[in-house]
Parts: C-alpha cells; structure tokens; sequence
C-alpha cells in the first residue's frame, strides 16, 4: 500500500497472562472516507488503562470483550482532519473510545460517539486524558461519592503513585485527611511524600505490614483499592468502625483473569461498607469534577505526572508497565504529534 495509511492492532487471540504483540495483528489498511454524518479522526493521544486487559479477557465485566479481529478498544484523544459532520468538524479535538489505530471513523449518533474538547483546554491535551480525563475524575468521584471523606479521617490508596491514586491521595489531603499511599519502590513512595502524604509504604520492602500499622495507629476510615490480593488483606486487617472500602480497581489480578478473592471477616466486624463503581457511570456529572480537578491544578494544589510513550506499536509495551509497575503517574501511547496533524 503506498502513501499514508491507517495502522491498526487487530485483537488476533485472547491474551494469556501477560499479553504479547502477537496477540495482534498489526494491520496496515487505507484511511477511512466519511459518508455524511461523519468525520475521520486522526489519533494524537491514547489513553492506557488496565481496563484495556479487562476488555481482551472473555470475562463478564460492565461491557463486552473486543472481539477477536476488531480493532482493540481503547480510550483516545485526536483531532478531526476530514468532515462531512455538523458535531465534529475539521479541527476540532475529540475524546472517546478511538481505538489503538492512527484514525478513527466517528459518527454524529453512534453509541460512543466521542465528546468534542472546549477550544480552551486547563491543561495539555494528553493530560486531558489523565488528571483531566478518565484517571482524574475516577479519582474524584471515587473518593468524595463513594469514600465520603471527612476531615481528621485516615484515608488509605493502594496503586498509590499511579494514574487514579496520586490523584486521590491529594485530594484526600485537601480535604483535611491524613493521607497514607501504598506503592511499589522507593522512588515512588519519596514522591507521595513530596506530594504531602503523611506516610508512604513500600509493599515491596521488608516488614511493610507493620509500617502500615505503624501508619494508621487510629485504623482506616477509608480505603481506595485499586489493587486487590494480599495489599487488600492487609488494608481490611487495619479498617477502622464504620470504615467505607471503595473499590477502584483489581489490577493484581487482571493478567491471570482470577478473581479477586479477600478475607472479608474484618468488613463484617468493623461494620464496615464496600462499594465499587465503573467511571462511565458518571458521565452526566463528567464537567463537574473536571472543573474542580482544573481549578486546583491550576492552584498548584494537585500535580500530576505522566508517562509518555512514543509510537503506536509501542502500545502493548505501554500497557506492560502499568502491571509491571515502571509507570509513574498516568500512561499515555503519542501516536501522531499534535501540531503535526492539523488538518
Ligand atoms: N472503576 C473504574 O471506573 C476505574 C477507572 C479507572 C481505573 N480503575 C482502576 O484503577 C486502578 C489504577 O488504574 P490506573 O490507570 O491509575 O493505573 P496506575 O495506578 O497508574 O498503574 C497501575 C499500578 O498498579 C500497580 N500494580 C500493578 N500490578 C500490581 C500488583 N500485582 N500488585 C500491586 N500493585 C500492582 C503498579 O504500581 P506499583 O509500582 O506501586 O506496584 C502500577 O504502577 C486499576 O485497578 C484500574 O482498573 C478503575
């Protein structure tokens, strides 16, 4: 095929375990044309999520699998460089589900039609995807509508250093809680302190259990999981009376499909409430956390990092770090500059 085409990763197998780019077929197909109602959207940003190895498991989750040859789900952000549609027209920034692809067919009524981005953003495009996008407002409405944190409360965030946990550690504090993270290595655990967590435990260090004791001496009023296992076990073992567990996230066991088993007993004896709850859900009050999230990035109150990776075929080895743990902050794949793609 000559001249520029649209390079897609076709889900080829279901994934065992880790997953592998030959779990994909690396498509090289011509650029889509819109019919009328349409636009072809060129992909900047892709958003990596754990999510992303939910979808490819044939597991009963809060949406289908990606079937085997389509193109793999996933959430993105780029811009329109070709219309024949009044809601998307040239130039404009679109987020959605695009898909690990260089473009994307969009339609005015299609079922996930993707939310065209304000002119004026509060922060750089990728970061939209992160602490203004999916990560930041899971972050928000996980904590304040499920933790309900009140001031003086001991709130504890497994997966703390990443995407959704950096974020919901500095919002506890701002909300007068004392603040504890749970993460992978000493790199990440002296950046929750410098971001004002009381505490930061390495689980992967010696006798991190008695540090987290030694770190919640009044117990946990709530706990933000996003990672499941013997981190889960350890948490409920410390809950606090009438303790609220929000449940985020399992990544410890989204490579092995295996569920998320716990030691629920301290849940019964400290009366205590777990909830979980998927982001999309939130879609109707979407601007609300955005524009709170903004206003304090903005203030200097939240920072975020992120972890970019350049390069579509790049797309599973970007995946990889987050159950590897080589992220700091949010993942983003850089498939095409912006700049470079304005129609
Ligand atoms: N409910 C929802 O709607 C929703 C929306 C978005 C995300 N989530 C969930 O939120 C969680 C965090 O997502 P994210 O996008 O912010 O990812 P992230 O935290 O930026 O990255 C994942 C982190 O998980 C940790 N991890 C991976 N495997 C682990 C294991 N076996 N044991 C302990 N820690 C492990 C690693 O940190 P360490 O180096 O510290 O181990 C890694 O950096 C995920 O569980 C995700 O599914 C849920």
């Amino acid at each position: 095929m000559t001249g520029p085409v649209n390079r897609r990763l076709l889900l080829r197998r279901r994934p065992e375990g880790r997953v592998t780019l030959d779990d994909f077929t690396f498509a090289r197909e011509t650029i889509p044309q819109p019919n009328d109602g349409e636009a072809v959207v060129r992909v900047l940003f892709l958003s990596i999520d754990p999510t992303n190895r939910i979808w490819m498991t044939d597991v009963d989750q809060y949406m289908p699998p990606v079937a085997i040859g389509d193109v793999m789900r996933g959430a993105a952000i780029g811009i329109v460089t070709d219309s024949r549609s009044v809601r998307y027209p040239a130039g404009a920034y679109v987020s959605g589900l695009l898909g690990w692809q260089d473009y994307a067919l969009v339609s005015d009524s299609g079922p996930s039609s993707p939310n065209v981005l304000p002119a004026t953003l509060p922060v750089p495009l990728s970061a939209m995807l992160g602490v203004c996008g999916l990560t930041g407002v899971t972050a928000y409405f996980g904590l304040l509508d499920i933790g309900k944190p009140k001031s003086g409360d001991t709130v504890v965030i497994s997966a703390a250093a990443g995407a959704v946990g950096s974020i919901v550690g500095q919002i506890a504090l701002l909300h007068g809680c004392r603040t504890v993270g749970i993460a992978g290595g000493p790199e990440k655990c002296a950046w929750l302190r410098e971001l004002g967590f009381h505490a930061a435990i390495d689980y992967k260090a010696h006798g991190w259990r008695d540090a987290l004791a030694e770190a919640t001496p009044n117990g946990i009023d709530v706990y933000f999981e996003n990672v499941g296992g013997e981190i889960m076990d350890a948490a409920f073992e410390r809950l606090a009376l009438r303790a609220r567990v929000v449940l985020c996230g399992f990544i410890a066991n989204y490579n092995s499909g295996t569920r998320a088993d716990g030691n629920f007993t301290p849940l019964l004896m400290k009366r205590a409430r777990a909830e979980g709850f998927i982001i999309s859900d939130y879609r109707g009050r979407w601007l609300e956390a955005v524009a709170a999230l903004a206003g304090w990035v903005a203030a200097g109150k939240i920072r975020y990092r992120e972890t970019i990776v350049d390069g579509l075929e790049r797309s599973v080895d970007a995946l990889n770090m987050l159950f590897d743990g080589t992220n700091l902050g949010k993942v983003v794949v850089r498939v095409a500059e912006p700049d470079a793609s304005a129609p």
